[in-house]
């Protein structure tokens, strides 16, 4: 057991957290949109319109906030043209990115925003600039949000919707620098204001123009953005170039040829990964210290719109399904991930874990021989944590000289903390990522005192432990009654690798 001492200054308000941070990434891969999302309309799988029902359930206990779609990879050969009118007469494709398998088209424009209505939450949609044109992204915006009448209007109007849709968030292409079209960031970024410029509002529609950005650590990328940005605010331009601009990080526990298994996984494993997700705090700074540079007022926002774990495939499963076991290691990510975003709130306006279902980090597994559903460790992150949706974030100091674990090849730190205030309460997420210590925590709360409090922990007994159609609460919250208080202070104690959030009202 370690003591440590989390201060939250609940009376120093900083930037709100984006309820945005905690999006969603669907994608044609694998099982996430067929089978996961999308069994049909004749489908014995009880469905609203062809769209799971269990899934959308579950799901609506996270209140996504944004769903990005339909890829990734897949955004840049998809041709959104081919996913409307009468499902039987839409032509097929090939899935090169992905198993190289058929895709039928039965999932397209209007089940994905049938899929957002029914989800409560705003789409996010990825336009195709690698094997794409111009004019097919303009037409895609114009059929999406233009109301009255126009040749994509019309078009919309005999495939049975007359209103246009809201669409706030829109992607120029994916990962342009690989199988997006291998270009230099140069060119993508004359690109990126070709295509932009055609995107437009339509009626009040007003579009958050995201440019896809750099791989992990490739800051010059983020630069040569950056430098399109301020050209055009130095030609006076009468608008930017784009509103925001990406970045992808993932998180593995080996090397990309050899990223380990998502469960039975060994101690090494384990710490390399912890340190891969707690590296994406400088990584981000980084990113954000090259904006800075260009854009100091912080009017583009940073996108984190592909992070989480990538493991290799559940052995037997088709290597290009991307299907893996999420166990309690993903969701201590997942927390870690959080307080990062939380800390970097004002320029971090947006991120989608990579994927909803059935995909990489997935909230939701189904099985496809008897149509179970379980919820993962992570999804119990994200549902624990929507507390910090749209909050105000405030500072948080640790004295935790204990929190650390010595390694042959360094120390890693051990407890990671991040708080906001909403409607009149402090919510503080705390993470031990100690294997074997617990972490007996005192939370000073400066500012306030401390009025009711309560708190969730997610502890299961190992740090694999994983919910699966046999036992699907292995890995579940459980309240934590009788939190010891005094006026300022709450302690909590934390399991070995476990997650809780604790709440405390302020009167
Ligand atoms: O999320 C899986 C893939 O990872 C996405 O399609 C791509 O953008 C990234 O390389």
């Amino acid at each position: 057991m370690s003591d440590a001492t989390v201060i939250v200054n609940a009376d120093i308000p900083g930037p709100r957290i984006s309820r945005h941070v905690y999006g969603h990434f669907a994608e044609h891969l694998g099982a996430c949109i067929y089978g996961g999302f999308w069994v049909g309309e004749d489908s014995p799988v009880p469905n609203v319109g062809g769209i799971r029902a269990d899934v959308v359930e579950a799901l609506r206990e996270l209140s996504i906030p944004n769903l990005r779609w339909p890829g990734g990879c897949f955004a840049d050969e998809y041709h959104w043209q081919d996913g409307i009118g009468p499902r039987e007469e839409r032509p097929r494709m090939v899935n090169t990115h992905w198993g190289n398998v058929e895709e039928n088209n039965h999932f397209g424009t209007h089940e994905f925003l049938a899929l957002c209505e029914q989800l409560g939450t705003e789409p996010y949609v990825v336009g195709n600039v690698g094997s794409g044109t111009v004019r097919e992204m303009s037409e895609w915006v114009e059929y999406l949000t233009r109301s009255g009448s126009s040749p994509m209007v019309d078009l919309r109007r005999e495939n049975g919707r007359d209103e246009p849709w809201r669409v706030p968030f829109w992607g120029l292409g994916n990962e342009p620098w690989g199988g997006g079209g291998n270009m230099r960031p140069e060119v993508y970024a004359d690109l990126a204001r070709q295509y932009a410029t055609f995107c437009k509002n339509h009626g009040d529609n007003r579009l958050y123009r995201i440019a896809a950005g750099a791989s992990e650590d490739d800051y010059a990328w983020t630069e040569a953005l950056m430098r399109a940005v301020a050209d055009m605010k130095a030609a006076q331009f009468p608008s930017l170039p784009f509103e925001a601009l990406s970045v992808h990080y993932y998180t593995i526990g080996g090397t990309w040829t050899d990223k380990g298994p998502a469960t039975g996984f060994d101690e090494a494993s384990y710490w390399r990964t912890i340190r891969r997700a707690q590296a994406v705090e400088p990584l981000l700074r980084r990113h954000i210290a090259v904006m800075d540079r260009y854009d100091p007022d912080r009017e583009i926002g940073l996108v984190v719109d592909e992070w989480g774990t990538w493991w290799d495939v559940e052995p037997g499963t088709n290597p290009g399904f991307l299907f893996q076991q999420n166990t309690m290691r993903d969701a201590l990510v997942a927390s870690l991930h959080f307080d990062v975003f939380h800390r970097l709130a004002e320029r971090v306006v947006m991120a989608n874990i990579a994927q909803t279902v059935n995909v990489l980090q997935a909230m939701l597994l189904t099985d496809p021989a008897d149509g179970t559903l379980v919820r993962t460790p992570t999804f119990h992150v994200f549902e624990m944590n929507k507390v910090h949706h749209d909050a105000t974030s405030v500072p948080v100091h640790l004295r935790a000289p204990g929190a650390v674990r010595e390694l042959t090849d360094g120390a890693v730190p051990t407890l990671s903390a991040s708080a906001s205030v909403a409607g009149g309460a402090c919510h503080v997420s705390l993470t031990n990522t100690d294997l074997e210590r617990s972490q007996d925590v005192t939370i000073e709360l400066r500012g306030s005192r401390v009025g009711a409090v309560a708190g969730r922990l997610l502890a299961p007994s190992s740090v694999g432990a994983f919910n699966a159609g046999a036992h699907p609460a292995d890995v579940a919250p459980t309240a934590v009654d009788e939190l010891p208080v005094t006026a300022s202070t709450v302690r909590i104690t934390l399991p070995p690798h476990s997650f809780a959030v604790v709440r405390a009202e302020l009167p």
